[in-house]
């Protein structure tokens, strides 16, 4: 690239971080729910009435729910360069005190987005392989990874014949799953902290479906928890599993601005979590859809034709079965 090229390509990413810091502020400052609540055309002077601010001309998307992230991983950066230092630690796990803040912007942009990813985009994807007659009649599922639990409970909401379990490796995590299961009311769900790295041997072939979203390029060992998630499935069992399905190969992504916003944040979140413990593998959210295509087929899974690979947006799906 020429450095005049360069200079515009940069500049580029300049500003738009910027764009978002910005959007994380009105986010943050209530002016886009005051934007939506809004009969009619809003003046920003009314907007600032109403939520007792200073006036200032802003004009947003009103369901953009992602810019708040930068805050949390701001937060981190001192974190992050200490852990990219030789003698600083290899990575922040999700138990880490940094950690929380993160979770709880999780937390809010799933609350977000939750009902419509499991409704139009994940239920259909399992009804074509048959999942979901068999979450009707009640199964036995663990979410695995379950994070603040948006995803669990509701499906739990959705299949009241079936038990649900989520694990997760953080506290908050959890703290944040019971407390959706008690606002639904729900009684076929439970949670519970765990490592995904080591699931209990009483568990053994005792799940009909496994679902893990968002989740393995997170964790220090990928291969060694979809051991784990072989030994805990049926032998009629089902996995789903979703991560980011960009390539594996950076110089394939080079083109993707989707991809460098990936990259950048894994830097603060995924790749941290995934070097925090032994044995530090450190793929990140970019692991690719190729590598893992070949860790499911590594840990003998089967992936279930290739009709079961389908993006949902930056997103891989892939049905396995043993
Ligand atoms: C990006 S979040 C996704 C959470 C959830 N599945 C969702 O989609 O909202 C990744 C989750 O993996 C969890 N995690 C990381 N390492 C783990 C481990 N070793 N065992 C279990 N969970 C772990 C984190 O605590 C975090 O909640």
């Amino acid at each position: 690239m020429e450095k005049a090229e360069f200079g515009k390509y940069f500049t580029n990413i300049f500003q738009d971080g910027f764009i978002m810091l910005s959007i994380g502020i009105g986010h943050d400052l209530g002016l886009f729910k005051v934007m939506c609540e809004a009969k009619e055309p809003i003046s920003s002077e009314e907007v600032a009435k109403k939520l007792d601010l200073k006036e200032s001309n802003t004009s947003f998307d009103k369901k953009w729910g992602f810019s708040p992230a930068l805050f949390a991983m701001g937060m981190r950066s001192k974190a992050v360069k200490e852990a990219f230092k030789k003698d600083g630690p290899y990575g922040i796990s999700y138990h880490d005190e940094h950690a929380s803040e993160f979770l709880h912007w999780l937390n809010s942009y799933r609350a977000l987005m939750c009902d419509e990813t499991v409704d139009k985009k994940i239920i259909p994807l399992l009804d074509q392989q048959g999942v979901v007659s068999r979450l009707k009649s009640g199964i036995k599922v663990l979410d695995l990874g379950c994070g603040a639990g948006n995803h669990v409970t509701a499906m739990a909401q959705r299949f009241p014949k079936s038990t649900f379990i989520g694990l997760d490796y953080s506290e908050a995590g959890i703290k944040h799953g019971n407390k959706h299961k008690q606002e639904k009311g729900l009684t076929n769900v439970t949670f519970t902290q765990g490592d995904a790295h080591n699931l209990p041997d009483e568990w053994a072939e005792s799940f009909d479906y496994v679902f893990v979203y968002d989740v393995l390029h997170d964790l220090p060992n990928p291969h060694k928890a979809l051991g784990q998630i072989y030994k805990v499935l049926k032998k009629d069992g089902f996995f789903s599993l979703i991560e980011l399905g960009f390539h594996s190969n950076p110089v394939d992504n080079a083109d993707d601005k989707g991809a460098a916003l990936y990259y950048a944040a894994s830097t603060f979140i995924c790749l941290q979590s995934s070097m925090s413990g032994e044995p530090h593998i450190g793929y990140g959210a970019c692991w690719g859809r190729e590598s893992i295509e070949k860790a499911l087929l590594d840990a003998n899974f089967k992936i279930n034709g290739k009709s079961s690979l389908i993006e949902i947006d930056e997103e891989a799906f892939f049905l396995c079965t043993k």
